[in-house]
């Protein structure tokens, strides 16, 4: 393949960079420009002793590089490209524009983004911009333009970083022309708008298109598929932003990776759309260290940046060494916790480890949030354990590129979380992402690899479908879902799934209205349990019992078999949970929140029957993954309980920190962690039970 058409792939380039690093990118942001000159000699020769080969320059430099409008000096960043080219540390070099200077808000105020209830963010943050607003469009894409011209030939070039987490929304004059537009192209005439969003309810109709405008906040709760409509405009106005700086930055250097960063749990912007346009998904990520479980949620999110570009590796563009300063208390991470989420990440299929930031600031907001270098400089427990992971992870650098296929699919849809939780429905605390990390926790626990799917995507590689909370189905969604079960599909979906179409209205006939023929089932009246703490019985068809909390259904089974019944309250009789054959597939529904312990075992009695098994059996808390590709395959072994664990690794292999031969029962200590290559007979035995 010529270099030109490879260059074309994301893949392609994404490789060409961890080929010029030498393996795992190790290293993070880094911000020259807030130290004295004689710093910087002192943070490479640093630098140099962590292993680190990347850093994310610039990313909030814009008052810096252009200091009037049209005034640009770049002398300084000139100065640390060179610098760190000499010392062989490759740039990942940000366009600026997450902070808009205070020269450009004199000459524009209205930049600014406009809250909901009609005031103005002020300056002195970040990320106070309108993406709509035409002279910030026009002044940061010129800035893309004027360092794509200056840094393409720069050697220190590896990668570019557009914006910083993309995300705020704006309801100013600005954003309600251009959901004006974006409106006048989904829609084309104005009855298919007032159909689409009901407006006949509650006398909203617009009988001209200038009357339509943003959500701003209104006089009391507001239009649900108006609001909607604005998430999709919002994520989709954004995205128009990136791609137009990618595409300037594309020009210059078609051979480097462009990404921008996403954030965990992140509700404003769908990043499958996103990732889409991107070479790859990058991720920021600062588990609580408080939170005894908070690698559980750091893994979904893993899980998520591995398949929202189909299974290829993602990079972590920031993490923390310790403390952050955004949360009440910001605990510092105990000894080890920093390697250990390294090396989830890593399991999960990052082939990179960047932090927030190289130095810990002096000054500004986020003095307070760790460095890899921090306030007491290099003599410290943070910086060794900075050290000696940068070291480590040159030994793994044959692990870039391998990928974790799997067999289960949930699906994950931004639609879904924008519909579920715009308020006026059964319970004004639903919370999608929790529906999602309720159903990911038991195949996390039990080391079983999950992927992340759109209802979109194509799934027929996978033997088990599960869908959270999947309350918005499109009608090709939706027959998709039918066609995976009918072909020999295992399918779980829990309640509130398949409530509404795509312009958020109600599915009639009954509850789950895109699913009832699939599932065999339908629901006649949600039954939302009143108060935090409300149980209900449930009594299993195998003479078991159960529980429900939170929701609950009036449900009928049509051809479904009962797998349990509600045994108290006023549902007492009625099925809870169903199974129904459909074609040559299974689809199993849970019309209420059932306890941990039945979720586990109706998900693993699901997964069995679907032929899945984990990737190793291991005790709780002790996180097993697999990467295979290029004729290697790696089986990583993470220890997440504060205490040693024993785990049989079978065959196991050459640990490859050490080079030691690793078979049978091992013991992790407390938050260790264990990368074994295995021998061909393994990876052989790996792709039959794919
Ligand atoms: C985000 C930002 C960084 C930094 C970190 C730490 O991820 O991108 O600039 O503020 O948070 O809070």
């Amino acid at each position: 393949m010529t270099s030109e058409r490879s260059a074309s792939i994301p893949e392609h380039r994404l490789k060409r960079l961890h080929e010029r690093l030498g393996g795992i990118a190790y290293g993070g942001d880094y911000n020259p420009e807030q130290w004295p000159r004689e710093v910087w000699d002192e943070d490479v020769r640093l630098m140099k002793d962590a292993g680190v080969n990347l850093v994310t320059l610039a990313v909030f430099s814009w008052s810096r590089l252009e200091t009037a409008d049209g005034v640009y000096d770049f002398g300084w960043l000139d100065h640390i490209m060179d610098l760190l080219q000499a010392n062989d540390i490759g740039v990942d070099l940000a366009t600026p524009d997450a902070v808009p200077p205070a020269w450009l808000i004199a000459q524009y105020p209205d930049i600014l983004p406009v809250r909901a209830d009609g005031s103005t963010f002020g300056f002195g943050s970040r990320q106070h911009f309108d993406v709509s607003h035409p002279a910030y469009r026009q002044k940061s894409l010129a800035m893309a333009e004027k360092m794509g011209e200056r840094y393409a030939a720069h050697p220190a070039l590896c990668m570019w970083h557009v914006n910083n987490e993309y995300g705020p929304v704006s309801y100013g004059p600005h954003a309600d022309r251009a959901f004006r537009e974006w409106l006048q192209a989904k829609y084309r005439n104005l009855e298919d708008l007032n159909q689409a969003w009901s407006t006949d309810v509650w006398g909203q109709r617009y009988s001209d298109w200038s009357q339509v405008n943003a959500p701003a906040q209104p006089r009391t709760w507001s239009n649900p598929s108006r609001r909607l409509d604005y998430h999709r405009f919002t994520s989709d106005s954004m995205l128009e932003h990136y791609k137009a700086e990618r595409d300037i930055l594309r020009r210059h250097t078609p051979d480097l990776p462009i990404v921008t960063n996403f954030m965990r749990f992140y509700k404003n912007n769908d990043y499958w759309a996103w990732a889409a346009e991107e070479d790859a998904a990058a991720l920021d990520i600062y588990p609580d260290p408080r939170e005894a479980d908070a690698h559980v949620a750091a893994a979904l999110n893993f899980d998520l940046m591995r398949s929202l570009r189909k299974g290829q590796p993602w990079l972590v563009m920031e993490q923390a060494t310790g403390a952050v300063s955004q949360w009440s208390v910001n605990v510092s991470k105990p000894p080890g916790k920093m390697r250990l989420g390294s090396y989830q990440a890593i399991a999960q299929g990052a082939d990179s480890i960047l932090f927030f930031q190289w130095r810990q600031a002096r000054g500004g907001t986020e003095r307070f949030h760790s460095g890899m270098v921090n306030h007491a400089g290099p003599n410290t427990r943070v910086f060794r354990e900075v050290c000696d992971l940068g070291q480590e992870l040159k030994k793994l650098g044959a692990i870039t590129g391998t990928t974790s296929p799997a067999k289960v699919a949930l699906v994950f849809v931004w639609d879904c979380w924008w519909s579920l939780e715009l308020g006026n429905s059964p319970r004004s605390d639903l919370n999608y992402a929790q529906e999602v990390l309720r159903l990911y926790r038991p195949f996390f626990d039990a080391n079983i690899t999950v992927d992340f799917v759109n209802t979109t995507s194509d799934l027929s590689q996978y033997s088990l479908v599960v869908l959270p909370a999947t309350y918005l189905l499109t009608d090709q969604g939706a027959q998709r879902i039918e066609d995976y079960v009918a072909g020999g599909g295992h399918l779980v979906a829990s309640y509130l799934s398949g409530i509404v179409d795509q312009d958020n209205s109600i599915r009639l006939g009954g509850y789950p209205g895109a699913l009832r023929k699939v599932l065999g089932a339908w629901s006649e009246e949600m039954h939302p349990l009143a108060d935090a703490g409300e149980a209900v019985k449930l009594s299993t068809a195998d003479g078991g019992t159960a529980s429900a909390d939170y929701w609950t259904e009036h449900l009928h089974a049509t051809t479904a078999d009962v797998v349990a019944r509600y045994a108290s309250g006023r549902l007492a009789g009625s099925p809870a949970v169903t199974r129904n054959r459909f074609g040559r597939g299974t689809a199993v529904y849970l019309s209420a929140r059932v306890d941990g312990t039945f979720l586990e075992e109706l998900l693993s009695v699901a997964w069995t029957a679907a032929g899945i098994r984990p990737d190793l059996e291991a005790p709780l808390g002790v996180q097993v993954r697999r990467r295979t590709g290029h004729g290697r395959s790696y089986l990583l072994v993470l220890n997440h309980n504060d205490a040693p664990a024993r785990v049989d690794v079978g065959a196991g292999g050459t640990d490859s920190l050490t080079g030691a031969a690793v078979t049978g029962t091992v013991e992790l200590a407390a938050n260790g962690v264990l990368v074994l290559e295995e021998t061909s007979l393994e990876i052989a035995a790996a792709e039959i039970g794919r």
